[in-house]
């Protein structure tokens, strides 16, 4: 129930942000310290930007993370590939998992999409325990990322 509140208070000033919204860098960067300040245990909260055939960091909260992803490795890469939020409950047993920092257990990266309904950027968040992520993590991400949709 904690979670579900918790979410509810970040959508809530996560839509307060976009409603002011100018600059993607500055919406991106806020959302993401709303995310982090709001669930301590996300060890990394933050969004690579799709430029071309690479994902390229972008606005985070944590430890210093890779530059750039390549769209054939690892779980960012797979949600853009599939289009789909994919969840690894233990990213040690994930095929290919980039490991930016070896703390990170789980993880669970979000596709956003454009007004257009092309992929834009992925939204990364990791967790130094395992198995961090469960439906409603995925419910809730899915409404964040349908008001991101507004400012790509
Ligand atoms: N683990 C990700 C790379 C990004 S970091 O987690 C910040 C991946 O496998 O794509």
């Amino acid at each position: 129930m904690r979670k579900e509140e918790n979410y509810k208070w970040a959508l809530k000033q996560i839509r307060a942000q976009i409603k002011r919204h100018i600059d993607l860098t500055a919406t991106l960067a806020n959302t993401a310290a709303i995310l982090k300040e709001r669930f301590p245990q996300f060890f990394w909260v933050g969004f690579y930007i799709l430029r071309k055939d690479q994902l390229i960091l972008g606005p985070f909260q944590g430890p210093p993370a890779c530059m750039s992803l390549n769209l054939g490795k690892g779980v960012c890469a797979a949600a853009v590939k599939l289009n789909k939020i994919i969840n690894v409950p233990n990213v040690n047993e994930f095929p290919g998992h980039v490991a930016c920092d070896s703390r990170s257990q789980s993880e669970i990266v979000v596709p956003l999409l454009n007004k257009k309904a092309m992929i834009a950027a992925v939204l990364d968040i990791d967790s130094d325990s395992l198995e961090s992520f469960d439906n409603i993590d995925i419910k809730w991400l899915k409404e964040i990322a349908r008001l991101l949709k507004d400012i790509f």
